[in-house]
């Protein structure tokens, strides 16, 4: 199968700078969904036609398996079609994709691969109520498709048909070719239409088969911010279901969104207004609360955010508590039964199981054991303006609150620390080690009075 990808539209409507197959849909660029989707369709090769400053998109999305055709000026759809046609080899079924339909369903093109053979030409199409803008289907009298009519070229009786092309066929390349090298543009938009290979098929004596899509969502285009908005919230409804669908607790599905892949075990529990990026992976009950973000994190089972933490770059193991208003930044990895509490920043560091920061705390470059309690306003000073330090903190050590480790540090295991203390020095084990000014009391102090004029 050769993939043949319309990319050529500027997208004026989108008012952006960014092209509009750039546009992102659940973080990724709409063109990558198309192109994702075309290569679990295994096609030996995608061509994407570009226009004029589609050189960015080339740029953002180019890989090896993507051969790139330009179209400058672009002159219609059979013109776009025609770029492509150096660039795929005869004897194959070439599939037209377009880089602002990002919804195109795997199921759906399988269908209609199936249908087009070396002699048969397969055509994606859908019933509107409305069918205004899109070329209409036209049959004989037995039902066969004739020819495709485009909504400025048809008559009033051909405007009646509710059945539209939604521009998505598969046709054999030998005779594409030809029937490209024969368009003509004498047209009412003075375009090469691909819609006009239909009747050329026909004429060939090929047959026209039509196939329509398992959701009518799937064949929508983009054209401006609205429309991007829509389809993002059909994709979010999509993946909340398939969420649902394999058991986990989702509380609102309209408010949830998913911009990467979400991997959940059983009995997962996700409260209202999360956002998951990347790669993310939830052990088996898993909860994560309200309004938190999660990013590239693989959570171990039965840990539990609590709302508004910002979770990045993250592995714990079971059974953490993290939150609320946690946060915890690239390379944070927790054992078993950590708890990290409000206002808690974790960076680079491992936390070692059962080890307990429960109240504002910085924890940056550090290496803590087992047991440890990291007290109330505890910072790691990891960074002394120009370079970076790490901070050791041995098992079952207690840090008093607002303490200071000024990194390159190490805690020996058990010890304490004072709270208040500014530790320069390593401390030894099992001791306690504060650096504190000696407390003193004043008998007989008094408190200034305010001077009167
Ligand atoms: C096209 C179809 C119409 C169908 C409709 C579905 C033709 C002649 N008509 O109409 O039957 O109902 O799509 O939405 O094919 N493109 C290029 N280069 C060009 C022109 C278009 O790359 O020179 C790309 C566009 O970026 C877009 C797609 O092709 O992704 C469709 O173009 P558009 O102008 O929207 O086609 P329509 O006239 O709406
Ligand atoms: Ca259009």
């Amino acid at each position: 199968m050769e993939v043949i990808v319309l990319a050529a539209g500027q997208g004026k409507r989108m008012r952006s700078v960014l092209p509009k197959v750039l546009q992102p849909l659940a973080a990724k660029p709409m063109l990558a969904h198309v192109l994702d989707t075309a290569r679990t369709l295994e096609a030996r090769r995608i061509v994407v036609v570009y226009g004029h400053g589609g050189e960015v998109v080339r740029e953002a999305l180019d890989a090896p398996d993507l051969a790139w055709a330009r179209q400058d000026p672009p002159q219609g759809t059979g013109h776009a079609v025609q770029q492509a046609m150096p660039l795929v080899e005869d004897g194959d079924t070439a599939l037209i994709l377009y880089g602002d339909v990002p919804l195109i369903g795997v199921p759906t093109l399988q269908r209609l691969m199936a249908a087009a053979s070396d002699t048969a030409l397969a055509l994606l199409t859908v019933s509107m109520d409305n069918p205004t803008g899109y070329g209409r289907i036209l049959r004989d009298g037995a039902g066969k498709v004739t020819r495709i009519v485009e909504e400025k070229d048809a008559t009033a009786d051909e405007r009646q048909v509710q059945e539209v092309n939604t521009g998505i066929l598969a046709a054999p390349v030998t005779r594409l070719r030809q029937w490209l090298g024969n368009l003509k543009n004498d047209n009412a938009q003075g375009e090469y239409y691909l819609t006009d290979i239909i009747a050329m098929a026909v004429a060939d004596g090929l047959e026209v088969v039509t196939t329509q899509p398992d959701a009518f969502e799937e064949t929508l285009g983009v054209n401006n911010k609205t429309q991007l908005a829509e389809l993002e919230r059909i994709y979010q409804r999509n993946i909340a279901r398939s969420l649902t669908d394999a058991g986990v607790t989702v509380i609102d599905p309209a408010r949830l969104d998913v911009r990467g892949s979400l991997e959940c075990g059983r009995d997962v529990e996700i409260d209202i207004n999360c956002v998951f990026e990347g790669t993310v992976v939830l052990g088996d009950g898993v909860r994560i609360g309200a309004n938190c973000i999660v990013r590239d994190a693989t959570l171990g089972a039965g840990t539990r955010v609590a709302p508004f933490s910002q979770i990045e770059d993250t592995i714990t193991g079971e059974a953490c508590i993290i939150g609320p208003y946690a946060r915890t930044r690239p390379g944070t990895v927790l054992g078993n039964d950590v708890h990290l509490g409000n206002f808690v920043e974790v960076k680079n560091s491992t936390i070692a199981d059962h080890s307990k920061a429960n109240h504002l705390a910085y924890v940056g470059d550090a290496d803590i054991g087992q047991r440890v309690n990291v007290g109330a306003g505890t910072i790691t000073c990891n960074y002394d303006g120009a370079n970076k330090f790490r901070t050791v903190i041995e098992d079952d050590v207690f840090i008093g609150s607002d303490t200071q480790l000024v990194a390159p540090v190490r805690v020996g295991k058990g010890a304490t620390l004072g709270a208040g203390t500014t530790l320069t020095k390593d401390a030894p084990a099992e001791q306690l080690t504060v650096s504190r000014a000696k407390q003193i009391s004043l008998a007989g102090w008094q408190r200034p009075v305010k001077v009167k004029k």
